[in-house]
């Protein structure tokens, strides 16, 4: 089976055998014993850097159920879903809460895992509960909140014990007195925003900022933006005055890799079709037949010049197949 269509960067890719589940019990019965399977959603931060020697499982688990309560609604929805159409039915039902993360790809189930966030606001706040099911053991449980160990693009599933977690339905808890999440510059201009107007801006910012998969192939943001010491930050700051930096904590510091990377030269810069993209350095897109080595060329390339120009190390965002499956840069 072709992949190329299977994930949003497009990487001419195969794999030995790939199925659709739609149930619990069709995913254990097609789970493989011996060889290497990997489960993914539609595709939006996986990329297949070459065939896969494994067979491939797609999550299709569909269904929204909503149950209404007097101080919000509940959902439970299943991981097959697609993201963006459960915010815009979300907001068309007049239900606030995942405004501002409007048109952001993928699917419902990898939300939970990457923690998914943008505009000031992460996925993790409004998630009540993720089910899951080991495919090993065929055991379903549940996770709250504070058990999912949300963090900025992470969270548990991230974690070695979660190897054979599979998501399988999230639930979302929207409160009827939500406030809206506007701190965040691009929003900040909207004067007491409604969630549809926070959803409009939303998606006109990204379609400013980010190129539409559908039209030219990438994986949303490439790395995660760094965090550092606040010394580190200082000393930076020094060498190079113009470096934004967001507070962490006291001790902490998240700075730009989009800024890293443009300050790096990299704005822009091609090679053998995978580019830079020239809106928003952090994506790096397929231009023309990317291969996985010019992709892992660009990308390792961007990262050891931002290493020995700001001492910084960039990791990605995005998970990386190789024929075995994950790797690392
Ligand atoms: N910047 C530059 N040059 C540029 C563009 C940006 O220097 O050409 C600097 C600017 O200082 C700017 C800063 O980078 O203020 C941040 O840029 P932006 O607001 O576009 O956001 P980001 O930090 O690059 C993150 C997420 C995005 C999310 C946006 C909006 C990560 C890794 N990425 O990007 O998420 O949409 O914020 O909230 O945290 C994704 O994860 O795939 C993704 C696209």
């Amino acid at each position: 089976p072709d992949l190329s269509q299977r994930h949003t960067f497009g990487i001419a890719s195969r794999c030995r055998v790939l199925h659709e589940f739609c149930s619990v019990q069709q995913l254990l019965d097609l789970y493989p014993r011996e060889t290497p399977c990997y489960i993914m959603g539609e595709g939006s931060n996986t990329i297949f850097t070459e065939d896969y020697d494994g067979q491939v499982l797609v999550n299709k688990i569909t269904g929204v159920e909503a149950c209404h309560e007097p101080s919000g609604v509940r959902l439970r929805v299943g991981a097959g879903e697609n993201w963006h159409t459960l915010v815009a039915y979300t907001i068309e039902q007049g239900w606030g809460g995942l405004e501002n993360l409007a048109l952001i790809p993928g699917s419902v189930g990898a939300a939970p895992i990457q923690n998914i966030g943008a505009y000031g606001l992460e996925v993790g706040e409004r998630i009540s509960l993720v089910e899951v099911v080991d495919v090993i053991t065929g055991q379903t449980f549940t996770l709250t909140r504070d058990e999912c160990q949300f963090g900025y693009r992470d969270s548990r599933f991230k974690r070695a014990e979660a190897k054979h977690w599979v998501v399988t339905h999230v639930h979302f808890w929207l409160a009827t007195d939500i406030t809206p999440v506007t701190a965040y510059a691009e929003l900040a201009a909207l004067d007491n925003p409604t969630p549809v107007e926070i959803f409009n801006k939303v998606i006109e910012v990204r379609q400013q900022k980010l190129p539409d998969p559908a039209v030219l192939g990438n994986a949303g943001s490439f790395f995660k933006n760094p965090t550092i010491t606040t010394t580190e930050y200082e000393a930076l700051k020094k060498s190079h005055p113009t470096i934004p930096g967001f507070v962490v904590n006291d001790q902490q510091v998240k700075v730009p890799a989009a800024w890293l990377i443009d300050n790096a030269g990299f704005k822009g810069q091609c090679i053998d079709g995978v580019c830079c993209y020239h809106r928003q350095p952090l994506v790096l897109v397929n231009q023309h037949h990317a291969t996985g080595d010019a992709l892992l060329a660009l990308a390792r390339a961007i990262q050891q010049k931002v290493s020995q120009l700001f001492s910084v190390t960039l990791t990605p965002e995005v998970r990386l197949l190789g024929k075995q499956g994950r790797i690392e840069l």
